[in-house]
């Protein structure tokens, strides 16, 4: 990122009267803001009867309830930034009061932090107001609720933008981790030798949370694990684990890239799947009474490439768990037993950790003789990101930056989004009936039966807890 670099000449918010405003975009504008990386007009539209001075309110209480600091002049920039349109999002009118205030401006950005029954209609109409032209669009997830949803989606945004004007967010790609898959694998060259199937015998794909729906019942109420955090945040994670070099340069090359590896994963078999709903998720409000939306989800994948042949992916989340944890762990076969070891019988895999939240780091989990050495032990070699790398932008900073500079490789691809539909959709055909399970637990038990035979679930490595993972 460099501070010359943006490229758009508008930043046009839709919703940002709205909960996701709140929580990450105002945060994620300052933070621009104070990087000296902000150098366009940013529009707000909502319905509400707001006035200049409440959005730059909203914007001062958005980020006094984070732990953003905040500096009076940053702020005082960004609030000179802002305007509020208000407006309907389905009357031309609105639309022709916006090609007012965008007069002067060719290369906008739109961003869509609305419900998605709006994202087709709000396009349209932008094409009608002829404002689509050399802009973009950003777009919130969730990008459809099955394959024929995000196709319908897709085909609907591509009456009025060329494909490479749509932006679809996954928060998740623009977690430095997650960013750091492909230079941990491609940038280091004793990674790629066993990065395969004759060395790696399962990948286990973790995200726990240990809070529950709370306020979101009605909106996870319609979704579910499965949808929330699966179908992309996960699954996007698998493709970096899994995919081929990009053959450039480029975000092009890389989808591709991500694409090949979908291409390549077979539609998951419900009996591989197992759902979970914690106990007291009924009561929640916006929750239906006989609801049988999971609140935990366990799968098994497989990706047909020579490379991943015969490896399992298993991929679990949920909410109200035993922690919260998200973590990638590659298991690696077990050495043979040489009789000129203490015990020649086969020692513990090697095992690479990458956790993702909370406090990103990399761990690899190595096999040892002990002090004594009668004895084999598992001895660690750990990387915490922020001591060595120091503090990445956040997520969202990076996304609107990206998208504002109209670099690409963070969004994701139609083709990309639409294959990851199809891996799911039998168990959106064929849902597994949910299993109920405790809080603070680690779900259902039948999630253990699905690793039967293979390296069983791991406890995720907690950051300055004691527990040192296994
Ligand atoms: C969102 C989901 O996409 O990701 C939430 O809708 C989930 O349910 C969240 O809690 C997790 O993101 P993060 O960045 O807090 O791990």
């Amino acid at each position: 990122m460099n501070a010359t670099s943006t490229r758009a000449d508008a930043f046009v918010v839709f919703g940002i009267t709205g909960d996701l405003a709140a929580k990450m975009t105002f945060r994620a504008l300052y933070r621009l803001e104070a990087a000296g990386r902000l150098n366009c007009p940013i529009i707000g539209l909502g319905h509400a009867d707001w006035s200049h001075y409440r959005l730059v309110t909203a914007a001062r209480e958005a980020l006094a309830a984070g732990d953003q600091s905040v500096d009076p002049e940053v702020f005082e920039r960004l609030a000179r930034r802002l305007s509020y349109l208000r407006g309907d999002f389905s009357d031309p009118a609105t639309y022709r009061e916006l090609a007012e205030r965008l007069e002067n401006a060719s290369a906008p950005v739109f961003y869509l932090a609305i419900p998605p029954a709006l994202f087709g209609p709000v396009v349209t109409a932008l094409g009608q107001a002829k404002l689509t032209n050399g802009a973009s669009v950003l777009i919130e997830k969730p990008f459809g609720h099955d394959l024929d949803s995000a196709r319908a989606l897709n085909e609907e945004l591509h009456r009025t933008l060329d494909e490479d004007q749509i932006l679809r967010i996954d928060h998740f790609l623009a977690k430095q981790p997650v960013l750091d898959i492909a230079f941990l694998r491609f940038d280091n060259i004793m990674f790629e030798p066993v990065w395969n199937r004759d060395h790696i015998a399962a990948v286990q794909i973790t995200m726990a949370e240990d809070f529950g729906v709370e306020d979101r019942g009605r909106f996870y109420d319609s979704v579910g694990a499965l949808r929330d955090v699966v179908q992309n945040h996960l699954l996007q994670v698998l493709a970096l684990l899994a995919m081929e070099a990009p053959a450039g340069p480029g975000s092009r090359a890389l989808w591709d890239s991500k694409a090949d590896v979908f291409r390549a994963t077979a539609d998951v078999d419900p009996a591989h799947t197992i759902a979970g709903q914690y106990e007291g998720y009924l009561d929640v409000t916006g929750v239906g009474r006989e609801s049988v939306t999971e609140t935990y989800v366990a799968l098994r994948l497989e990706v047909n490439t020579p490379r991943w042949a015969g490896v399992p992916w298993f991929i679990r989340a949920g909410k109200a768990l035993a922690t919260r944890a998200t973590e990638v762990r590659i298991v690696f076969h077990r050495p043979p037993p040489l009789t000129f070891l203490p015990r020649p019988q086969p020692v513990a895999a090697n095992q690479l950790v990458l956790r993702i939240d909370p406090d990103p780091a990399l761990r690899l989990i190595l096999a040892s003789q002990g002090a004594t050495g009668t004895t084999e032990q598992a001895v660690h070699m750990d990387l915490p990101f922020a001591a060595e790398l120091g503090q990445p932008p956040e997520p969202y900073e990076r996304l609107l930056h990206d998208a504002l500079t109209g670099a690409h490789s963070l969004f994701t691809r139609e083709d990309v989004v639409e294959e990851t539909w199809r891996i799911l959709q039998p168990m959106i055909d064929h849902p597994p009936k949910p299993v109920s399970y405790p809080r603070g637990s680690w779900g259902p038990a039948g999630a253990d039966e699905l690793l039967r035979g293979h390296p069983g679930w791991q406890l995720p490595w907690l950051p300055d807890t004691g527990n040192t993972g296994t």
